[in-house]
């Protein structure tokens, strides 16, 4: 997820968490338009890889032949996989003709897939919303992406001009199951261990995608694989110590760790898992508000 899941925070994920329970992580989506991505900026943005899972890179834009040498190049810098973003609804990439715009022209989803594929060692996976603004053509694209020779589809419940807010209708999901042999990973909604499972039994999904239960919760994963309990406040408040100082170790500035601190609370207050004032959104000593909220728990 753009401006969540930077290295830091993957890497986080993965290490506080029982080996094996995150089969793969994505980085952000790296945005590519006029040249390919330089073999560095790649390098930069997937980091070192965690142990114990597959780290793919997530790459959005519209030209065949520059995305493919971005795809070349990513799997250089050492991404397991390469994913490709064909659901981002955002105003200002749907009118630049990438993300979700791309859900219009299944051939040109087509031919990245099937080029990709004829460039690149690793899988090559596709993550699509159910339509822009309808899902009548969920079985067609996920055939066609299927023919092409993807390894994997990602699908997100919900369409182009749906809002997140808006609840992410999961019977696409299965439609996209049964249209292909390929796996196909669900998406949207799935916010704690019961919801996963419910995706898992509902829709026959070989994987489901966490978004931003990862954020409200990063032992999702744990809780759904190990059944293990819900953390105390206390083991998220470390959890977030432990995110700002690998921030503050890689080239993150005192101002993005706060704000990338900011809203992590945002997500995991309502979330029920800190106590959430908006004191801790305001001022520039984030622990020290936390720990006063936390004095109880602290103590
Ligand atoms: C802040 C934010 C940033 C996102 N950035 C990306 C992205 O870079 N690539 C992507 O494929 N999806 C992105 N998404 C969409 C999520 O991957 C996911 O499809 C969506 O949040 C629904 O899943 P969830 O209910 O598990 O969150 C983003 C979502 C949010 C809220």
């Amino acid at each position: 997820m753009e401006g969540i899941t930077d290295r830091s925070f993957r890497h986080l994920i993965v290490e506080c968490i029982a080996p094996g329970s995150v089969a793969m992580t994505t980085t952000e989506f790296v945005r590519v338009s006029q040249t390919p991505t330089p073999l560095a900026e790649l390098v930069k943005v997937l980091g070192d890889k965690p142990a114990n899972t597959k780290t793919g890179i997530q790459l959005m834009g519209n030209d065949v032949d520059i995305l493919v040498e971005s795809a070349r190049r990513a799997a250089e810098a050492g991404a397991d996989f390469i994913d490709y973003n064909f659901g981002c609804p955002a105003p200002r990439v749907f009118k630049h003709g990438a993300g979700s715009a791309l859900l219009a022209r299944p051939n040109l989803i087509a031919d990245i897939i099937a080029a990709s594929k004829a460039a690149v060692d690793v899988p090559v996976s596709a993550k699509i919303r159910s339509g822009i603004e309808h899902d009548s053509n969920i079985e067609d694209m996920c055939k066609q992406i299927e023919d092409a020779g993807a390894d994997l589809i990602i699908i997100h419940g919900r369409l182009k001009t749906d809002r997140y807010t808006d609840p992410a209708d999961w019977s696409r999901i299965t439609r996209a199951v049964n249209a292909v042999n390929i796996p196909v990973h669900g998406n949207g909604d799935a916010v704690d261990s019961a919801t996963i499972q419910k995706m898992i039994d509902e829709t026959g999904c070989a994987g489901v995608m966490i978004g931003r239960g990862a954020l409200n919760n990063p032992w999702i994963f744990d809780e759904w694989a190990n059944n293990t309990p819900r953390r105390s406040p206390s083991d998220f408040f470390k959890w977030l110590q432990l995110y700002a100082q690998r921030m503050a170790d890689g080239d993150a500035t005192p101002t993005q760790v706060l704000g990338k601190l900011k809203q992590a609370a945002k997500a995991m207050g309502p979330a029920g898992n800190i106590p959430f004032e908006h004191s801790l959104l305001r001022g520039n000593d984030f622990f020290g508000e936390l720990k006063h909220l936390l004095s109880k728990d602290l103590a």
